[in-house]
């Protein structure tokens, strides 16, 4: 018999994780369907992927579980579920949530110590850290008798750490874990080490860059666990991927790109501080010089608005030149659930993921590009590029062959 896939999920309790296993329970009892997936259309027709109803979840956060409300888990942060699935899928919600393992907040900066109450500061050393995380996703697997377990790192987007050598050589890294250098690495430093280690695919939705670096794709190379980073792309940035190439298609020169956010949710709480932000805007950036090869004025802006819970919305402004030097512009307004569309995302990669593991492929997956903002090691950034890069992998599959 086929062992069922596991999906560890770091920061479980947070308002993607939740949507996530709320999405899983609902496929298992028939509720929904699959929209907002991508894999189960007839793209990936023939390509053996894992069934999504029958994923196994488990994972750990920084945070006490929630109190329950009534006997229903408080989802406080999900909004876009509706009730009527919620009440249906409640026990076993509720019974995911009371699973879930403590988590690590080492060197991750105030905000989200403060998520977890302050207390859990590092004690430990960093290999034992590791050693614990190992342990966890060891009992994970083995408790529910699992194959793989796909690690996807949903956890608050941790500030900035700025790549040094010894984030470039993994000879240097493990001189650092040694040497506990706990300054030089982050908590999803540590989670990733400790996934790769096991052998785990690795999803890095989070802009936290303290995930995957080079030194960490020489150990996912030699641990053959497939990889893939950084930041999911679920909305504005989707938009603007899918948007920008229209400007080159044209000759049209975009002469500015402004980008205000505006989001209520824990996510929005935790990148209201500077430093956690920092990383996001990094992630957002990027793309639009790397589209139409030239960088004009553009800013992004993203405001905590606490009212508005889980609905983001983005207001763009773009100032573009044509024809005769005449100035013309175009504006969007996207509003979403950030967290309803985002869960399918993941959904979609922990089957890939999987899929890769089983076909023996080890570090970068290049073909995830389009579920990224910045996606490593790739040098396509416009969404109809990226999306080609996928269907050619499902064609490759198909067709029996490696990528
Ligand atoms: N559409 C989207 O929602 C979207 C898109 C791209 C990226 N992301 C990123 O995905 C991540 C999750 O988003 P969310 O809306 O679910 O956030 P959230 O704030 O609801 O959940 C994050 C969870 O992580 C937990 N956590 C924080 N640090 C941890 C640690 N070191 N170990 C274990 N758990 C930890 C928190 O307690 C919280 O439960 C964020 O980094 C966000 O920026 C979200």
């Amino acid at each position: 018999m086929k062992n069922s896939t596991g999906v560890y999920l770091i920061g479980a309790l947070g308002s993607i994780a939740t949507t996530v296993a709320a999405g899983v329970l609902a496929l298992r009892r028939g509720l929904i369907d699959t929209t907002g997936m991508i894999t189960p259309t007839s793209l990936f027709e023939g390509v053996d992927l894992v069934d999504t109803a029958e994923l196994v979840l488990g994972g750990c956060d920084i945070r006490r579980r929630p109190p329950s409300r009534g006997g229903s888990p408080v989802l406080e942060d999900v909004i876009g579920i509706s009730p009527r699935i919620l009440e249906a899928i409640k026990r076993e919600l509720a019974q995911y949530r009371a699973g879930i393992d403590p988590g690590i907040a080492s060197n991750c900066g105030e905000a989200i110590e403060a998520l977890g109450g302050g207390g859990s500061r590092r004690k430990a050393t960093l290999r034992s850290e590791i050693k614990t995380i190992r342990n966890r996703i060891r009992k994970f697997r083995e408790s529910s008798e699992l194959g793989t377990v796909v690690v996807v790192n949903l956890a608050s987007t941790e500030p900035p750490l700025e790549l040094e050598d010894c984030h470039h050589s993994l000879d240097m890294l493990e001189e650092i874990l040694d040497g506990n250098r706990s300054e030089k690495v982050r908590a999803s430093t540590l989670y990733s080490y400790a996934a790769i280690e096991e052998g785990c695919p690795y999803i890095n939705f989070t802009p936290s860059n303290g995930a995957l670096f080079p030194a960490m794709m020489e150990l996912a190379a030699c641990r053959q666990a497939p990889v893939m980073g950084d930041d999911g792309k679920t909305g504005e940035t989707l938009v603007k991927s899918a948007l920008a190439p229209l400007f080159t298609y044209r000759n049209l020169e975009v002469m500015s790109w402004m980008g205000f956010n505006i989001l209520g949710n824990m996510d929005g709480q935790v990148l209201d501080n500077p430093g956690n932000m920092e990383s996001k805007i990094r992630t957002k950036d990027r793309v639009l010089s790397k589209i139409l090869g030239y960088s004009p004025h553009s800013k992004v802006k993203i405001d905590y608005v606490p009212s508005l819970g889980d609905q983001k919305t983005a207001w763009d402004f773009i100032h573009f030149r044509g024809f005769l030097d005449a100035k013309m512009s175009m504006q969007f307004i996207w509003q979403g659930f950030d967290s309803i569309l985002a869960a399918p995302l993941v959904l979609d990669m922990v089957r890939l993921a999987e899929l890769a593991k089983r076909r023996g492929e080890a570090g970068l997956m290049p073909h995830l590009a389009s579920f990224f903002k910045a996606p490593i090691g790739v040098k396509m950034h416009s969404l109809p590029e990226q999306f080609r890069m996928l269907t050619d992998y499902a064609q490759y599959v198909r067709n029996g062959r490696s990528n």
